[in-house]
């Protein structure tokens, strides 16, 4: 499946200030929804499984642009059927820019020094795509022996010899990557999901959570071949303290990294090619945590006898499974809420719609390096609190909240 294509489907550059009109035709056999992971839309324009589009139906709905740039992706989100089509290829590319961002000199030219890198791990066998499937699958999520780039096998990209942005999407259904480059080389981590980083912030390695998104910058400038790789998959399920570690097939090094995506630094480096990085990339208004009216916890719950005893539902958040007609929680339109959110047997990619929010905490203590800036998905193993504004309204139609496994977001781990 994909949109306007086989597989996967066309970046949408937008940017601030506009309104885009979208027009969305279904010609598939099923109903399917599009979902703007990310984009701060009301409640109505956010393709949840609350704007349908049945097998030839179109949706068209008119986008008001008014966040920071950043970048965002598409999929489906349709009603039980989530992790299918987006394994199918239901997924897209969507960045917004804007002028504080135009004005910084970060690498702005797409495809050249400014790349999309959606990455999937998808299942082969004899060269075809497979859909997995079956009660681990509903448990642990589908995860593949392949990893695939913008929909490539065995993905290799030309680049310029200077600083290269990436703006790395995981568009897999449940797989974590940690990725890092061959040689060890440092790179400069400047946005999340929800935007820039006030700074950026040297790494040598950067996980990525189904659903989260990164960009960084790299420097090609020593003109050396590397890869981006990823170490193995720890986020798996852990049954009786281990963790269920999957295997691939995709080239691996000694280190057990398995190869993403491999660059060569052959192109002239353009005249705009820069390899100086900009000190200070963007500021923000952060929620006073005195302004907090409300504080609410959600514990993803997960239960391996579940499966088998038909009473006791496995996937859900606070005990209950998602129900379209049901409203699980209810805020007021422009609230700051603390939200505790803690999760069972494995780490959950928490991901909440129409907002974006920061990490106050996790485990009871500061946040992480790694949990800084504006987010909307993230990574709930140890308990997080997430300070939240909820300036988007959904008196027309509900926003949802639920765990980026896609299987688990399916079998009802969503409010
Ligand atoms: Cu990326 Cu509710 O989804
Ligand atoms: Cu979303
Ligand atoms: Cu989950």
């Amino acid at each position: 499946m994909g949109y306007n294509g086989s597989y996967l489907g066309p970046t949408l550059r937008v940017h601030r200030g506009d309104d885009v009109t979208v027009t969305v035709s279904n010609n598939l056999s099923a109903d399917t929804t599009v979902h703007w992971h990310g984009l701060l839309v009301p409640g109505e324009l956010d393709g949840s499984p609350h704007q349908t589009i049945s097998p030839g139906e179109t949706w068209r709905p008119t986008l008001p642009i008014r966040q920071p740039a950043a970048t965002l992706f598409y999929h489906s989100h349709a009603h039980g059927q989530t992790a299918e089509q987006v394994y199918a290829g239901l997924a897209g590319l969507l960045f917004v820019t804007d002028e504080e961002e135009q004005g910084l000199g970060l690498p702005s030219d797409y495809g050249v020094d400014d790349l999309p890198i959606l990455i999937q791990d998808r299942q082969f066998v004899d060269g075809r795509l497979v859909l997995p499937a079956g009660m681990m699958v509903a448990l642990d999520g589908r995860r593949g022996n392949v990893i695939l780039v913008n929909g490539a096998y065995n993905p290799r990209a030309d680049v310029p010899r200077s600083l290269v942005r990436l703006r790395l999407v995981n568009g897999s259904n449940a797989r974590t990557y940690d990725l890092s480059f061959s040689d060890g080389r440092a790179f400069y981590w400047i946005g999340t999901e929800g935007g820039l980083l006030e700074k950026s912030v040297e790494l040598q390695s950067l996980p990525l959570a189904s659903g989260q998104r990164a960009e960084i910058l790299v420097d090609f400038s020593d003109g050396r071949p590397v890869s981006l790789v990823s170490a193995p998959d720890q986020s798996t399920l852990r049954m009786h303290g281990m963790s269920m570690m999957h295997r691939h097939e995709a080239s691996e090094n000694n280190a057990g990294n398995e190869t993403v995506l491999t660059f060569s630094p052959r192109l002239a480096s353009s005249k705009r090619g820069s390899t100086t990085l900009p000190l200070l990339l963007a500021s923000r208004a952060v929620p006073d945590p005195a302004t907090v009216v409300a504080r609410r916890r959600l514990v993803l719950n997960m239960r391996l006898g579940g499966m088998m005893d038909s009473d006791e539902e496995p996937l859900t958040i606070n005990h209950r499974r998602f129900d379209m007609d049901r409203i699980d929680e209810e805020v007021e339109l422009g609230a700051v809420e603390i939200w505790k959110v803690s999760g069972q047997k494995m780490a959950h990619p928490f991901h909440i719609h129409g907002v974006h929010f920061d990490v106050l905490s996790r485990d009871g203590e500061e946040p992480d390096l790694l949990d800084q800036g504006p987010r909307d998905t993230i990574v709930v193993d140890e308990p997080v609190e997430l300070l939240i504004r909820f300036d988007q309204p959904a008196s027309k139609a509900p926003f949802l909240f639920h765990c980026h496994i896609l299987e688990h977001e399916d079998e009802g781990m969503m409010g």
